[in-house]
C-alpha cells in the first residue's frame, strides 16, 4: 500500500498549499491513500465541519488530530458522525469521537489508523502504551497494515513508543511539534518512524503562527491573541510503501514548497 501522510495542517495557508500541490504529489507517489493531521486546520486552532469536508474534498481520506481537536466547539456535535476524523484514542472514553478506524483502500486492502497522544508536557490522557495494547490485536486480525499518529511533545516518549510498538505497526509517525526531524528510519522489524513529520503551513513563522504575538508573550508573560502566519505554505509529510505483511519497505520524507 502506498501511503502519503501529511503533518499538522495549519490554517488557510496549509489548506491552500494542499489545494495547489496535493494532486501532483498523489500522482508522483501513485498513492493509494492520503492521511493528514488536521488539528490546526481551522484558523490554526481546531477543525470545523466545513474545513473537514474541504480537506476530504481535496483528497485527504482520513484526518487525525491531537490536543487542539476540541478548540472549535462545534466539532463536539459532529465528530461522532464523521468516521474519517480521529481524535487521540487515549482521551477519556466519555469524550465524543473515536481514536482509531479501519478503512478500506480502493476496494482492496484495509488500513488501520490509530491516533494517540503523548502525556509528557501534554494535557491529561490515559497511558498511550497500554491503550495501544488494548486495540492492536483486534486490528491486526483485520489488517496488518497499521499506521499510528503519535501526537506528542517529548522525543523520549516518542522513541520509547517506537521500541514498545516495533513490529506491531507499519508506521509510527510523530506529530504536534510542527518541526520536521531528520531521524526517519525503518526498523529491522519493518516499522517506519519519524519523531516529527513537521507541519503543512507557513514555515517562516513560529510553528505556523505570526511571530510577533509569540515574542510578546515570551517578553511579557501576558496572554496574547495568536494569528496564523501569512505567506505561502509548504507541505511536510512522509511517503510510505507498506507490504502485505504490514512492513514498511520504503520511506521518503516529502517536502513541497
Ligand atoms: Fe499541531
Ligand atoms: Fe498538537
Amino acid at each position: 500500500m502506498r501511503i502519503l501522510f501529511l503533518g499538522d495542517i495549519v490554517g488557510k495557508p496549509g489548506r491552500k498549499v494542499i489545494a495547489e500541490k496535493l494532486d501532483s504529489l498523489k500522482k508522483k507517489y501513485k498513492t493509494d491513500i492520503v492521511v493528514a493531521n488536521g488539528e490546526n486546520a481551522a484558523g490554526g486552532f481546531g477543525i470545523t465541519e466545513k474545513v473537514y469536508q474541504e480537506l476530504r474534498e481535496l483528497g485527504i481520506e482520513v484526518i487525525t488530530s491531537g490536543n487542539h481537536i476540541w478548540d472549535k466547539k462545534e466539532i463536539y456535535q459532529v465528530i461522532d458522525q464523521e468516521d474519517r476524523l480521529l481524535r487521540p484514542l487515549n482521551y477519556s472514553p466519555k469524550a465524543p469521537g473515536r481514536g482509531y478506524g479501519i478503512f478500506n483502500v480502493k476496494g482492496k486492502n484495509n488500513i488501520g489508523i490509530i491516533n494517540l497522544s503523548g502525556r509528557v508536557f501534554m494535557g491529561p490522557a490515559d497511558c498511550p502504551f497500554r491503550v495501544f495494547d488494548d486495540v492492536i490485536e483486534s486490528i491486526r486480525k483485520i489488517t496488518p497494515v497499521i499506521l499510528v499518529d503519535f501526537h506528542a511533545e517529548a522525543t523520549s516518549e516518542k522513541r520509547a513508543f517506537l521500541h514498545y510498538a516495533d513490529g506491531r505497526a507499519a508506521a509510527i509517525l510523530g506529530t504536534h511539534t510542527h518541526i520536521s526531524t531528520a531521524d526517519s528510519q525503518i526498523t529491522p522489524a519493518g516499522t517506519a518512524y519519524i519523531t516529527d513529520v513537521g507541519m503543512t503551513g507557513v514555515q517562516n513563522s513560529v510553528l505556523g503562527v505570526e511571530p510577533q504575538a509569540i515574542i510578546s508573550r515570551f517578553l511579557t508573560g501576558l496572554p496574547q491573541r495568536f494569528e496564523v502566519a501569512s505567506g505561502d505554505g509548504e507541505i511536510r509529510g512522509v511517503f510510505l510503501e507498506v507490504n502485505g505483511e504490514g512492513q514498511t519497505e520504503k520511506m521518503e520524507v516529502v517536502k513541497s514548497q
